[in-house]
């Protein structure tokens, strides 16, 4: 049967993509409820969604598919707007539908007054388990309609008194830690104010029953992608019904939608598992790699990046990049990437954002000689730019003061000494667009770091007209999308990483225009561990760029072992950020080492299923297993925390491999079925605090 069917009858529809079963139906007045959320289920007779409370409307209308402001609803509503003549009610009823194809359908809603129309768009993907949603407002009216809340969509779940919901949530240099925490009445809000996903909480939310695990138990998943300001309301609305809501923040919002014009909402991911959070995050990591991820570059392996940050930070300089340059290549780095520092007047965070021409003391002949050495030792030129962004000490500040965002007359709060550029104009927009395809025309440069270092304040808009002032949140994040998009047109093959100090930018609509990330600023190893671990939750490790630093760390000031640091760092899209200038012979040796064997198993790595076999968050040791979908290769990393008492490592139990298989271990000749290997497991009797190893298992034919 086809995933989307529909039954006349009943007027129902039922989007089954595997594991996950959403089902729809128009109810007896005509709103559209949301019968079921969950696992497989059968639907067909009539549904009973009776219920009342004095003071509560209708269950029904608690399930409700799209809900307004508007007749007797209380909860978060999807869409709050302003109809022609004041009218600040709207009820949306069931219109019309359209079944796209064997995965797609559209239902259309219709305002009970205006001419308002809403069209919920579902798309289903049963290998993953997963449906897209999301929503586009139409006015066909007359008049103007202003629209001050529209979410990509709610979801209903399965009626219970409480929930456990599990999120991202940390700060700079700590991203992406899970949390969990019991819901049972009220409302949960997760947002961003900030105009960027932020590192303090990410638009990825999970929930369970309370009973749930790594690998058993039922989970569901509630996704957006989107790069701004976002929410997120998970609320209970009477009769133990828990609504997810979620999409562009209302906060400091107000759309204008004339006659004819439409609004078209970020895409909301709703996923749904049988076997705990690592069955639902490996569907969701091959989701992103066969759907999300540019097409261009989604198959190819995730380059070794050597990047200067930690290593020279802004003191780059023509012979100093062509010296470390040579030691990159030698230890096998595929792309060397410059970073900050390289444009005009930058030697410290206080100027030359905006000027971007390479800086003519460090450069005095260009960057031409620079790329040409990094190519002659047949690496991958790539640089860091920061396009959103300007400091008032610049020439194009001092030109054009009125480009960024700003409220007349009011200060300008200035964050990491920068101001966020008005995106909305379109003469700022032609600006960056301009530089930056220059910059890619003009020079051979095949990776792009693009960073954003601040959030936004005071976002004024000052030219624009009244009613589209409070649009800068849509508009800004519309115009870096389409900014990418158009570059990636142009240069298809430069590979893109997205930044915003660290991981204040990753999101499944980042995803669609980067490559990869940069996961954290924090790049201690162990902090890594469960940043990592964090960010697998809802992304795939093929886009989670990882560095090997210096010791200490700047951050923590810890030493690791050169064999942790990479170990912790091949888990994702490997890359270095050491002082080779400073290591010993020995330690170039070892770097090599680590290089030449990540590049041998990387597809494990970036194109495998993940197992979090052992969190970090138990304070012993960590685990964490990768196997390729054919079951023939795996990897296996394992940490030691602290050790006390002499305590002895468990036998680490593998996952995923075939049982009936035999797999030998590090080409060590030592064999071991798969069978043997998940119920006894591997005793790997590592000792110590902070050690590490990988065992590289591969199928004997
Ligand atoms: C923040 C990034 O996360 C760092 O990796 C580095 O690129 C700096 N910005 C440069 O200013």
């Amino acid at each position: 049967m086809a995933p989307v069917s529909f039954l006349p009858s009943e007027r129902l529809w039922s989007i089954s993509a595997g594991e996950l079963h959403y089902v729809l139906k128009v109810a007896d007045d005509g709103s559209l409820i949301n019968v079921h959320f969950g696992g497989r289920a059968e639907f067909g007779e009539s549904i009973q969604l009776g219920g009342h409370f004095p003071f509560e409307p209708g269950l029904h209308l608690l399930r409700e598919e799209y809900s307004t402001f508007g007749g007797l609803r209380f909860m978060e509503p999807c869409l709050k707007a302003e109809l022609p003549g004041g009218v600040r009610d709207c009820v949306l009823k069931y219109e019309g539908h359209r079944l796209i194809d064997e995965n797609g359908l559209s239902i259309t809603l219709k305002d009970i007054g205006y001419n308002l129309l809403v069209d919920l768009h579902y798309r289903a993907y049963p290998q993953y388990n997963l449906v897209v949603r999301w929503a586009e407002i139409r006015n066909a009216g007359p008049g103007p309609v202003i629209l001050e809340e529209v979410l990509s969509g709610a979801v209903s779940l399965p009626r219970r008194s409480s929930w456990r919901m599990t999120f991202l949530a940390g700060h700079w240099a700590g991203e992406t830690k899970i949390v969990q925490e019991e819901l049972r009445a009220g409302k949960k809000v997760l947002e961003s104010r900030r105009g960027v996903t932020s590192h303090q909480l990410n638009p990825a939310v999970f929930f369970d029953a309370g009973d749930a695990g790594e690998e058993e138990g039922e989970v569901w998943g509630c996704l957006l992608a989107w790069s701004g300001n976002w929410k997120c309301v998970s609320e209970y609305v009477g009769h133990d019904q828990l609504r997810v809501s979620m999409g562009v923040n209302d906060f400091d919002f107000s759309l204008y939608l004339g006659p004819g014009e439409t609004f078209k909402t970020p895409k909301m991911v709703l996923t749904h598992s049988e076997g705990g959070f690592g069955a639902l995050s490996r569907s969701l990591h091959r989701f992103e790699r066969d759907v999300v991820l540019p097409r261009n570059n989604a198959k190819k392996p995730r380059p070794v990046v050597y990047n200067t940050w930690e290593t020279l930070y802004f003191n780059v300089n023509e012979e100093n990049l062509k010296r470390l340059a040579d030691l990159a290549a030698e230890i096998g780095v595929e792309v060397f990437v410059v970073d900050d520092g390289w444009f005009k007047g930058r030697n410290d965070d206080r100027a030359g954002l905006g000027d971007w021409v390479p800086d003519p003391k460090k450069f005095p002949r260009g960057l031409g000689p620079v790329i040409e050495h990094v190519k002659s030792k047949g690496m991958i030129f790539g640089i860091w730019v920061e396009p959103e962004m300007v400091n008032p000490n610049s020439d194009l500040y001092r030109l054009h003061p009125d480009w960024v965002y700003h409220f007349l007359g009011r200060p300008r709060s200035e964050m990491r000494n920068q101001l966020v550029l008005n995106l909305c104009r379109e003469d700022v927009r032609e600006y960056v667009f301009g530089w930056l395809d220059r910059l890619l025309t003009e020079n051979d440069i095949g990776f792009v770091k693009w960073d954003m270092n601040r959030s936004f304040s005071e976002p004024g808009w000052p030219d624009a007209p009244r009613e589209r002032q409070r649009e800068i949140w849509v508009r800004h994040v519309q115009a870096v999308y389409e900014i990418l998009e158009e570059l990636r047109r142009r240069h298809p093959n430069v590979i893109f990483e997205g930044c915003s100090g660290g991981g204040g930018r990753v999101d499944l609509g980042a995803m669609e225009r980067f490559d990869q990330f940069w996961t954290s600023d924090n790049t201690d190893a162990l902090d890594r561990l469960f940043i990592q671990e964090g960010f697998t939750m809802a992304y795939c490790p093929k886009t989670m760029g990882a560095w090997v630093t210096g010791v200490p760390n700047f951050l923590t000031n810890r030493f690791l072992s050169l064999e942790f640091r990479f170990h912790s760092a091949m888990m994702g899209a490997l890359g270095i950020s050491v002082n080779l200038l400073e290591l010993s012979k020995n330690e170039i040796e070892e770097v090599k080492m680590h290089i030449d064997f990540y590049k041998k198993v990387r597809h494990i790595v970036q194109d495998g299923d993940l197992y979090r076999l052992k969190s970090p968050r138990t304070g012993e040791f960590a685990a964490f297993q990768y196997v390729t979908p054919e079951k023939t290769e795996s990897l296996l990393f394992a940490f030691t925390l602290q050790q006390g008492f002499g305590k002895r490592m468990p036998n680490i139990r593998l996952r995923g491999l075939d049982p009936d298989l035999a797999y030998e271990l590090d080409g060590s000749g030592q064999v071991f079925s798969g069978s043997y290997l998940m119920s006894y497991g591997l005793d790997l009797g590592i000792r110590g605090d902070y050690k590490s190893m990988v065992v590289y298992l591969k199928a004997r034919k």
